[in-house]
């Protein structure tokens, strides 16, 4: 098959009658199983279809939650869109372990973010454009009044701006930067638009400036564009508790061992960028499952916490231990940037009901329940794998998948589970397993 033309322009069905007829041995077999994905209202189907564009169906996933995660003395209901096995449960389970242990501590630090206008001048005397920039910046800000009112009645707007010279990096390189404040919105489309406003704003003036010569008059804007790097937009979660309240029978070490193992894994994944990747992954495997299921950006928030994790030049683990005075402290400092209004937060039905679940909250307490269900996960795999290894409860929670896939009736999976209670699970034991089952049934 080579390239398709005008596939965009076909209705849904049609799009679906041909793919179905170009790459499957069965189409009406892919015909069903598309169909069978989409939602039984027409209405509701329609809202996920106009989400994007040259769509089949939908792709589901598993919608969870962590039922008890303490933060600040509230207790949340936390909801996760995750497909891997074990997340859920490893999360609940460091849930639980601290909220009999004083519960999850969160600050929200600060909820700044920036954009840039790109721009190219090439004159000679950068002191002569700041002086541009400096005489027209009321100007620029005045005109972007009818895209800020609105946020700024809401308490948020555009802070502040300003020209940074980076000419040192590539010639005739300046940059419009701006600072905002989105409130509960994460913001992109008011931040992208303002700048856009500021970018054409600026060049138009530059024509008009009369202390530049023709050449000077020419600003060329490149692009303009938030960054999805927040670091000004700051949230801390940590845990604490005495040492010896670490004490847990179910890792079969003493509560000082485990804190100092923990400890030295924490910091591992600080010095060893390998280490450091997975270690932060299991970070977002939290963070990204609760930004999913409330509707919010996952890619922006891993971009922003993978830049945030290299910020000193060296990719590092994104948590920090400490075991001072016999005090265990684990605690996480990230970017998030995130929204409860606006986007897809009030279109997707899932995500208003994950919304609606947690209390309806700010965007600033959406940061600290993400920033600690991130902590929870980190914590998990950090015990696991400092003591019994991950594996252990992984393929536990990982069974259901092979046995789905082996298709055990419900009888051969209650023989299974109990024949691998205390048995390492592997794929092809279970499957072998089955076999003899299912020879002498
Ligand atoms: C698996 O999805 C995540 C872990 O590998 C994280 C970690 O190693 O810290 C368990």
């Amino acid at each position: 098959m080579g390239h398709i033309s005008g596939f965009s322009k076909m209705t849904k069905i049609e799009k679906i009658e041909f793919l179905s007829r170009e790459f499957f041995d069965n189409p009406d077999r892919s015909k069903k199983l598309l169909k069978s994905f989409w939602h039984p209202d027409a209405n509701a189907q329609k809202i996920f279809d106009e989400f994007s564009e040259n769509t089949l169906t939908n792709f589901m996933s598993p919608y969870g939650v962590v039922p008890n995660l303490d933060i600040n003395g509230k207790t949340y209901c936390v909801p996760l869109v995750i497909e891997e096995s074990s997340v859920v449960a490893a999360a609940a389970k460091a849930a639980k372990f601290w909220s009999s242990r004083g519960g999850f501590k969160a600050t929200v630090i600060s909820t700044t973010k920036a954009g840039q206008v790109h721009l190219i001048w090439d004159g000679k005397d950068s002191n002569k454009f700041q002086s541009f920039f400096e005489t027209v910046k009321d100007k620029l800000i005045e005109e972007t009044k009818p895209l800020t009112s609105n946020m700024e009645k809401r308490g948020g707007g555009l802070l502040d701006l300003k020209l940074v010279n980076r000419e040192a990096d590539e010639p005739g390189y300046y940059q419009l930067w701006a600072e905002f404040e989105t409130c509960d919105a994460m913001g992109a489309n008011f931040i992208n638009s303002v700048l856009e406003s500021l970018g054409q704003t600026f060049k138009n003036l530059a024509q008009q400036y009369d202390a530049f010569n023709e050449d000077e008059k020419q600003v060329q804007v490149i692009m303009a564009i938030l960054s999805n790097y927040t670091p000004d937009c700051l949230v801390k979660v940590e845990v604490s508790c005495p040492v010896e309240q670490l004490d847990d029978k179910s890792h079969g070490m003493s509560a000082a061992e485990f804190a100092s193992k923990f400890n030295r894994a924490v910091r591992i994944a600080k010095i060893d960028v390998n280490r450091a990747t997975t270690h932060n992954k299991g970070i977002f495997n939290g963070i990204d499952a609760v930004v999913l299921a409330t509707g919010n950006d996952f890619r922006a928030i891993e971009a922003c916490g993978h830049t945030w994790a290299a910020r000193d030049g060296q990719y590092r683990g994104l948590s920090d231990c400490t075991v001072e005075d016999g005090i265990f402290t684990f605690s996480l400092e990230i970017p998030l940037s995130v929204g409860t209004v606006g986007g897809l937060t009030a279109l997707h039905p899932m995500a208003k009901f994950s919304l609606e679940l947690l209390g309806n909250p700010s965007a600033k307490e959406l940061m600290t329940i993400i920033a600690a269900t991130g902590l929870a996960q980190n914590f998990a795999a950090l015990r696991s794998l400092v003591t019994s290894g991950i594996q252990k409860g992984h393929m536990k929670m990982h069974l259901m998948n092979i046995l789905n896939h082996l298709e055990a009736n419900d009888k051969e999976r209650d023989h299974i589970r109990e024949a691998f209670k205390d048995r390492i699970i592997s794929f092809t034991d279970v499957r072998n397993e089955l076999a003899l089952i299912r020879k002498y049934q």
